[in-house]
């Protein structure tokens, strides 16, 4: 019985990674928001999933794209044959930045210096999880994984590599889509993204 104390107290490399992560305060954001929000999903994925920052609903419940751009992902994720439980999902920036307005908390772009401040725990869950692949969503964490800022629309369907080698296969953010008002642009750059997305699922095949 004792030994089974032991075991359950035990704290993986995963839970240890995710608690230094919580604890955070390398950067102002942690001050603002309600938690950092680790990456999830299998420590031996073969694919690693990196978006931006978590948003409103992402920073209140502590997990990655669980609002409307991770459902929008899902979705489209589901047409393009991509098992998302089998990745390790993350983002380049792990604490919710924002400008209150009224009741809401409106999203706003990480800086330079938020994104290579973080870059040190990208990098940690890089080296545990050792992907085969990295699929970048949009211009922050393209800029987190290869410290490249350039535009992620000229950038998107290429492979581009971390420093230490990884390849990344970089595409666009699902809240661009969810954000593009003219419904010929919106469609186009989901097909754009839903053959991104099998372009990782036969990389990885
Ligand atoms: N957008 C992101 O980039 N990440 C999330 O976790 C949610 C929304």
């Amino acid at each position: 019985a004792q030994l089974a104390v032991h075991q359950s107290a035990w704290e993986g490399p995963k839970d240890a990674l995710a608690k230094d992560i919580a604890a955070c305060t390398r950067c102002p954001l942690h001050c603002n928001a309600t938690q950092a929000v680790p990456g999830e999903g299998p420590m031996d994925a073969d694919l690693m999933i990196v978006g931006e920052q978590p948003g409103d609903q992402e920073d209140l419940s502590g997990r990655p794209f669980v609002g409307p751009a991770g459902q929008l992902f899902d979705q489209i994720a589901g047409w393009a044959g991509l098992a998302r439980d089998k990745a390790f999902v993350t983002n380049a920036v792990k604490h919710f930045k924002f400008t209150p307005r009224g009741k809401r908390r409106l999203h706003q772009r990480p800086n330079a210096s938020e994104i290579q401040h973080c870059r040190w725990w990208l990098d940690a869950e890089i080296a545990q999880v050792k992907p085969k692949l990295i699929l970048g969503m949009g211009a922050t964490a393209a800029e987190g994984l290869t410290g490249r800022r350039d535009a992620i629309t000229a950038r998107r369907g290429t492979v581009e590599q971390t420093p230490s080698g990884t390849p990344v296969l970089l595409t666009l953010h699902p809240s661009y889509l969810l954000r593009l008002p003219d419904p010929q642009a919106k469609a186009d750059a989901t097909a754009q993204f839903q053959d991104d997305l099998t372009a990782a699922v036969r990389m990885l095949a």
